[in-house]
């Protein structure tokens, strides 16, 4: 029996992943770019040769589809694998499109690896998480990061790789959570949905890779314009795929649309902020530290709760 535990941290799209060209290795349909946010984390410990296979998220036992995600992609690490105990909690809420499945993923990859007694190096970390949540192979690095869509069928050139360090550029993440409740279509299904069903989902695809390159190149020449632009319009057409699926996929709340025409008015008095969302109401808001009261001010009013993130490390062992 063997015993390790990690620490992961979220990391949020500034170019959006949605879509899959192949579902069971979650191979992206478009690359991606992504910053890791300290201040949210999960913690997991993986007890490797427990009495039986077992789940526990935020201290309660889990079963049914999410635990039985999580003891398959046990199996990739080792298919004769002995019973393994998994708990693992979160600071923040889970499934509510705060990206919990990012860092929930590159906390049990390493944690895993470790207790069985395997060393992987980052890359292979990132290989092997993304087949538990494709966003979480961005999570095993910190600070900006993209994932390569990859041509290979095996998946081997579909990683998350570093593009600048987490000191790289001090920018803040302000995170209006609109409603903490979970999500009621997971991002697997409504990618599966987007795909077959929305007629912009091609346009969606065609255009993600200069999104990509362009978003690179903001961050290496800390541009914030010019990747909040980048960043707005890559989940505005994310959304748009969403919304013309069938059954529609509107994650948004009347308070997603107020965050974002307050996001629009702070442009309009010349303070620098852009939005983005993921599969979930919230809206996440991205600015300079100097700025970042100035935009949380103008978002409390339209939501729960308003957390102001910086950004984060990697996955490391506790
Ligand atoms: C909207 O990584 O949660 O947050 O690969 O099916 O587990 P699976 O999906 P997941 O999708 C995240 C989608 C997104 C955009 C992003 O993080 O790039």
């Amino acid at each position: 029996m063997s015993t390790a535990v990690a620490i992961a941290h979220p990391n949020i799209a500034l170019v959006k992943y949605w879509g899959k060209r192949d579902l069971p290795l979650n191979l992206p349909a478009v690359g991606s770019l992504s910053l890791t946010l300290s201040g949210f984390s999960t913690r997991t410990s993986v007890t490797w040769g427990a009495p039986a296979d077992r789940l526990e998220l935020d201290g309660e036992p889990i079963d049914g589809k999410e635990a039985s995600r999580v003891f398959r992609f046990l199996d990739r690490i080792d298919a004769d694998r002995p019973p393994v105990h998994v708990a693992s909690t979160n600071d923040f809420p889970r499934g509510a499109g705060l990206a919990s499945s990012a860092s929930g993923f590159a906390a049990l990859a390493l944690a895993a690896t470790r207790a069985a007694g395997q060393e992987l190096d980052r890359t292979e970390l990132s290989r092997l998480a993304r087949q538990g949540s494709g966003s979480a192979c961005r999570s095993l690095w910190g600070g900006y990061v993209r994932w390569d869509v990859g041509t290979r069928d095996d998946g081997h050139d579909s990683v998350g790789r570093p593009v600048a360090p987490l000191d790289h550029w001090d920018l803040r993440m302000v995170v209006a959570v609109v409603d903490a409740g979970r999500k009621k279509v997971g991002s697997t299904e409504g990618m599966e949905r987007s795909r077959t069903t929305s007629p912009y989902y091609q346009a969606w695809v065609d255009t993600a890779e200069a999104d990509v390159e362009e978003g690179t190149a903001a961050v290496l020449a800390r541009d914030l314009k010019r990747l909040g632009t980048v960043m707005e319009q890559s989940t505005l057409k994310m959304h748009a795929a969403m919304h013309t699926a069938w059954p529609p996929l509107l994650y948004w709340q009347p308070g997603t649309v107020a965050c974002l025409h307050a996001v629009h008015g702070l442009r309009n008095r010349g303070i620098g902020a852009w939005a983005t969302m993921d599969a979930g109401p919230q809206v996440k808001v991205l600015c300079t530290p100097d700025d970042a009261e100035a935009v949380a001010e103008a978002l409390r009013p339209h939501a729960e709760r308003v957390h102001v993130l910086s950004p984060g490390g990697p996955a490391r062992l506790a």
